[in-house]
């Protein structure tokens, strides 16, 4: 990984006209918005959009995420916004829930890998929304990580990772949510969630009245964010409490809501909530998983949450974190 640039702070900041212009330009800016950073680019800028897949090694047939700053601008990227998204999107956006929609002509095959749907989010995040409003196309944007790699939720993150590529990087400071959004499209009027993310599935339902979780651990997912091993750290991932066995402790790390285990160093240890909030475990969960890794470690071991509200989420991502890399 390179090592932060040593004009880094020169890369961020809160400049909105240079990062809009930059994205003009057809360059690439990391954006803040409350689930993750994103890498964005000019949508509609095919030489933009390659250069997204190729700073972050991801593969083509991975599709982005397209970022409008309202509702209203839909049309532009979508052929149907049938009443069931239009509902959700009523609930929820600005927010992290992603609809996708038949794409309209025009989109480019880039962002859609040649699929019929279109992935579209109004992201809530003053500054980027404010970006959004200035632009005159909509922004593509994968979460600001190298493919496979722990997804980024300070600017700080995005530079470590991704200094060389972008830019700009608008400093929104840290993400509020801090899981990815929730992916859904429709089966006829039923939503079906492709990804669980920062928007519960007891929310879709509150709304929607019935959801099916339909997520794809295969290899030709319909949502690739959805491959087994993904958001995952470079040190090896086991799930569970720490065994203390055949291994020095220093050498073993401890991922928890907030639990504390006894024989293992303090600073090996993180708690995503003392309080056993699931919102604040979301927002620590990513920087957690990077200090660990930080640490040269020869495994984390990562107790799951209860399966209830963002608990989903959070074990979506650890389970895909402890999956065997190829
Ligand atoms: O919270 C988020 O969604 C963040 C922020 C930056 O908005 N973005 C994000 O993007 O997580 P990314 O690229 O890391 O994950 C997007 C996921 C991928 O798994 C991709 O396969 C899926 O969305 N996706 C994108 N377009 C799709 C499409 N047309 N059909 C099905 N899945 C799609
Ligand atoms: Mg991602």
């Amino acid at each position: 990984m390179p090592d932060n640039p040593p004009n880094a702070s020169l890369l961020k900041g809160q400049d909105l006209n240079r990062a809009a212009n930059l994205l003009r330009e057809g360059r690439l800016v990391g954006i803040p918005t409350e689930t993750v950073y994103g890498l964005a680019a000019n949508a509609l800028d095919e030489a933009a959009l390659k250069a997204v897949f190729t700073a972050k090694n991801r593969p083509y047939n991975d599709p982005l995420i397209v970022h409008i700053a309202d509702a209203e601008r839909v049309g532009e990227i979508a052929s149907e916004f049938p009443d069931a998204a239009r509902r959700l999107a009523e609930a929820f956006w600005p927010g992290p829930l992603t609809l996708l929609l038949p794409r309209a002509a025009g989109v480019p095959d880039l962002v859609t890998a040649g699929l019929p749907a279109v992935a579209i989010r109004v992201p809530s995040h003053p500054l980027t929304l404010e970006l959004l409003r200035l632009l005159e196309f909509p922004v593509a944007a994968p979460s600001a990580n190298p493919f496979g790699y722990v997804s980024p939720t300070t600017a700080e993150h995005v530079l470590d990772q991704l200094g060389d590529a972008v830019a700009y990087v608008l400093d929104g400071g840290p993400c509020t949510v801090g899981v990815e959004s929730t992916i859904v499209g429709f089966d006829g009027p039923t939503p079906v969630i492709y990804r669980l993310g920062g928007l519960g599935v007891d929310q879709i339902v509150r709304v929607a009245g019935r959801v099916q979780v339909q997520q794809q651990p295969g290899e030709h997912p319909v949502a690739p964010g959805s491959l087994a091993s993904h958001y995952a750290p470079r040190t090896p991932v086991v799930l569970g409490a720490p065994s203390l066995e055949g291994r020095p402790p220093e050498t073993i790390g401890a991922l928890s809501l907030n639990a504390h285990y006894d024989g293992l160093p303090a600073e090996n240890q993180v708690q995503l909530s003392r309080v056993g909030d699931f919102s604040e475990a979301a927002r620590n969960l990513y920087s957690a998983l990077r200090y660990l890794d930080g640490l040269d470690l020869a495994v984390i071991y990562a107790e799951l949450l209860p399966e209830t509200g963002l608990g989903l989420a959070i074990n979506d991502r650890l389970r895909r974190a402890a999956a065997a890399r190829e």
